[in-house]
């Protein structure tokens, strides 16, 4: 939050704002070539060296060196998931969406979230605009994602830690969370601990690849107390429209993985 200058009032503070996270990057997108830069910030392409203004707005056009014309645009969600630096399998968009759809997550919520991996969940819940805590057990991954959160613009609203989260349980004896992601082979483990860490009313979404992992999450849910216990498979059919008529693709089903989610109720 930061205030008004003519009134002193508080006013919120837009994801766009340099206050909201840092210097939020744009993008730069000419034809099929995009880049993702921040203001003041500088980026070679094989058409010349581009100079980002520190004042640079979406809707402006910036040329390289070379006098070759770059579209700017303001950075959109799903632009995280095509420019973040990948360690750990990023979740795909529409995933994320079943995610914050599924449990509501908003402005001024706590979410602890484990594993962070390449972080592009992470920081779609921080542009949703919740605070988060993120934990990822291999150090280069948890370096990688906090230089992701920068380049997001998130990095005020995403806490990296470096750790594993089964091991760090009582450090967060004292804290608790609106929402509980879990993107990793060992969920069950930490669901196990779901109504210590989460508010009344809480939820947690698990995202499985394999059923394997589904079915022991779902016992454990149900074991530790957690309501309204259910799994949906997350599957999509990309349809194709051409001369001959229109169909789903004939390509392999759009299957990512299974979402668990569940209530402390
Ligand atoms: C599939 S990736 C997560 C991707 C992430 N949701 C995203 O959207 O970018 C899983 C990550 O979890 C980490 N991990 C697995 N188990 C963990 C644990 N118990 N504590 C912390 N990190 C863990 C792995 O190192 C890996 O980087």
């Amino acid at each position: 939050m930061s205030s008004d200058p003519d009134t002193d009032e508080a006013v919120e503070a837009d994801p766009a704002d340099e206050d909201a996270g840092g210097r939020v990057p744009v993008l730069l997108v000419r034809g099929d070539r995009e880049y993702l830069v921040a203001p003041g910030g500088e980026q070679g392409t094989d058409l010349g060296v581009l100079e980002v203004p520190e004042d640079v707005q979406p809707g402006e056009t910036i040329e390289t060196h070379l006098g070759d014309a770059f579209q700017v645009r303001r950075l959109r969600g799903p632009d995280l998931f095509h420019h973040f630096e990948r360690t750990g399998a990023p979740m795909v968009p529409r995933d994320i969406g079943l995610v914050i759809g599924e449990t509501g997550i908003s402005r001024g919520d706590r979410v602890l979230d484990t594993g962070t991996g390449t972080g592009v969940l992470s920081a779609s819940m921080a542009r949703a605009g919740a605070s988060v805590v993120t934990y990822e057990r291999n150090p280069e991954f948890a370096e990688v994602a906090r230089e992701n959160m920068e380049l997001g613009g998130v990095a005020d609203a995403v806490d990296v830690r470096t750790g594993d989260l089964t091991e760090e349980l009582e450090e967060l004896e004292d804290e608790s969370f609106d929402v509980l992601t879990l993107d990793t082979g060992d969920a069950a483990s930490i669901v196990a601990h779901a109504p210590e860490l989460l508010v009344e009313g809480g939820f947690v979404a698990i995202y499985s690849p394999f059923i394997e992992s589904t079915r022991e999450v779902v016992e454990t849910a149900r074991e530790a107390g957690l309501s309204n216990v259910r799994t949906r498979e997350t599957i999509q059919r990309e349809m194709q429209f051409d001369d001959r008529g229109s169909r789903p693709s004939t390509a392999p089903v759009g299957h990512t993985g299974y979402l668990t989610i569940a209530r402390n109720v």
